[in-house]
């Protein structure tokens, strides 16, 4: 390997990524005087973050009577009761300041008449402790609302002096022989050299890995480069067989029509004109929450009541709101309604079906953003020097189902706490462990493996192939013998990586490369999440098993850990779910059944 070297580089805090969640803990570590660096695959202000819709919920109460109580209700039933209420607590308590911080740094959000931040109901937000009626609590700025906080947020961690690495991709962590975190390494695309960047603390924010599905709203950059880090250290991933599906993809595209079109007063209409919502969810209708809308959907399609030519999808009508609420509350997806559908959305209804979007699962955190791991029986062990935060990690607030809305509060509420949590216990500028060639020995040898790779197997065929898998065989709705199925085609493909093949062998800007990297990155995330799946035998939130119909708390109330080995084996462990709040200023919220 002596022909790679490494440009070593010395800071207090690294932060891998830099959508919302990553730029906040940036620029948090930045204000408490820890020198901080953010490194990211793309421009921040490409970052995925830039593409979220409808908004961030906080219980503000400007246009309907709200309470964080009842945000925190919504969101562990929302969870099937699978998140950890100490967690959902935090999120919810800390929601109105992380988007006042965010309104007085500038976020152009939407306003009332009377100049207060506006806010649309969302799916599963309800008052009075679920009772209702529907909550307007989602906070916007129209319906480019991760584009107006990301921005927002750049300009902040700017001007706290963040040091950008732009367009590096991360490639491993160092980890030293106690199993800490030393921090990571990285390879800068457009000169081609590498970096090895040393940390007292290395955050990872590189968001979910949705691209390892066929069909799904995320950015070809969403391949969950650290949950990958993670699992190739030896740690697990928590919860990966959680995975939603928004309802309201383009038919096709796959683009996002955000459920904030719903909460506009949108409906869904099958073949036969039927608003088929009101049988499955006759309070909340289109706004129940995002896995029972993607199941009805689902079945009206099984039954024959799908539209379109082939029956095959739904309706979502808008054409019946004023023209002046879409131009104003509903610029973005009207403009993508007419690339991606060629629909105008004035006059005729878009063709949407359930798209993957979001992973409830990632790297277990506590509500501080540090790594756990299951040590010595110890289930909430801190990996020292890692943390997580954002979609990549699974602190867990939104446990089985995440409700709309709460991704970019999480983003912001735990990015602050990771910049907080650095506050607290980095000591600026102290001497670090010297980083030896040992401990990035295995980071070279995949990174060179991978570039001379010369088999038979086009990484494109082998990405198509897992992409289909998943998307057949861990679906919206999920059997023991098609779980089954996907979990030996992903095996399979395991037995093909030895005969990759990258054609381009140079270093600069190297997409054949790079595409190797991150396709290498998603197969180990298919693997635990197809596995875990296989291994869940309830329904709980977005795992609808129809050989296992019902939740089943006595078995099943405990979050998975999974980790894959060299070759593609899961092993699978669980640690208990926190069933406790983290103040006496509300009692832990028991299980129930959940009915919208
Ligand atoms: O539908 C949407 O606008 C998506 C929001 C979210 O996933 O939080």
């Amino acid at each position: 390997m002596s022909e790679y070297k490494f440009i070593d580089h010395t800071y207090d805090v690294v932060v891998v990524g830099a959508g919302g969640s990553g730029l906040r803990a940036a620029l948090g570590a930045a204000q408490a005087g820890l020198r901080t660096a953010c490194i990211s695959k793309v421009f921040p202000t490409r970052s995925h973050t830039v593409a979220a819709q409808g908004g961030i919920a906080a219980s503000l109460g400007n246009m309907s009577p709200d309470d964080w109580r009842w945000h925190m209700y919504d969101t562990v039933k929302g969870s099937d009761w699978l998140g950890d209420q100490d967690s959902i607590e935090y999120l919810c308590k800390n929601a109105p300041a992380a988007v006042y911080e965010l309104e007085h740094w500038g976020m152009p959000f939407s306003r009332t008449e009377q100049g207060e931040i506006y806010q649309r109901p969302f799916g599963g937000m309800m008052q009075n402790m679920g009772q209702g009626p529907e909550a307007q609590r989602t906070c916007a700025a129209a319906d480019r609302t991760g584009h107006a906080m990301l921005h927002t947020l750049y300009g902040q961690a700017l001007k706290n002096d963040t040091e950008f690495f732009i367009e590096y991709v991360a490639l491993d962590l160092i980890m030293d022989e106690d199993g800490a975190c030393r921090g990571v390494t990285a390879w800068k695309l457009d000169d081609g050299t590498l970096h090895r960047f040393s940390a007292q603390k290395t955050i990872l924010a590189t968001g979910g890995y949705g691209r390892a599905f066929f069909s799904c709203t995320s950015a070809h950059t969403c391949t969950g480069d650290g949950n990958a880090m993670v699992l190739r250290a030896g740690l697990p991933l928590q919860d990966m067989e959680f995975v939603q599906f928004h309802p309201t993809g383009i038919y096709g595209a796959g683009c996002l029509i955000t459920e904030g079109s719903r909460g506009e007063g949108g409906y869904l209409t099958n073949s036969e004109g039927e608003r088929f919502m009101e049988r499955y969810a006759p309070s909340a209708k289109d706004l129940a929450s995002r896995d029972v809308v993607s199941r009805a959907m689902t079945l009206e399609i099984r039954e024959g009541r799908g539209v379109g030519p082939e029956k095959d999808h739904i309706y979502l009508h808008l054409e019946h709101l004023p023209p002046e609420t879409l131009a104003s509350r509903l610029p973005g997806i009207s403009e993508t309604a007419r690339i991606f559908a060629g629909v105008d959305v004035t006059k005729e209804p878009i063709p949407v079906l359930p798209t993957v979007h979001y992973n409830m699962g990632g790297i277990p955190t506590n509500f501080h953003g540090e790594v756990l791991t299951k040590k010595d029986g110890d289930p909430d062990s801190v990996v020292p020097g890692l943390m997580a935060v954002g979609e990549a990690a699974c602190v867990s607030v939104h446990g089985a189902n995440r409700l709309g809305s709460n991704s970019l509060i999480d983003l912001v509420v735990f990015g602050r706490a990771a910049g907080l949590r650095c506050g607290d216990t980095v000591e600026a500028g102290a001497s670090q462990p010297r980083i030896t060639d040992q401990m990035t020995a295995s980071h070279l040898a995949r990174f060179d493996r991978l570039r001379n790779a010369s088999g038979d197997q086009n990484v494109a065929d082998l990405r198509l192939e897992m992409q289909k898998a998943m998307q057949n065989n861990c679906a919206v709705f999920r059997t023991g013998e098609v779980l089954d199925e996907g979990v030996g085609a992903i095996a399979d493909l395991y037995k093909k990586l030895p005969s990759l093949n990258v054609e381009d062998r140079t270093m600069i800007w190297n997409t054949d490369l790079l595409e190797a990297l991150e396709f290498d990155n998603l197969i180990g995330q298919a693997a635990v999440t197809v596995n875990s799946a296989a291994n869940r035998k309830e329904s709980r939130g977005a795992h609808a098993r129809e050989d296992f119909a019902d939740r089943d708390d006595k078995e099943w109330m405990k979050h998975t850990l999974a980790w894959v080995g060299a070759t593609g084996e899961v092993t699978i462990d669980y640690r208990p779910v926190h069933e406790y709040t983290m103040s006496n200023e509300i009692e832990y919220i028991k299980p129930k059944q959940r009915v919208y």
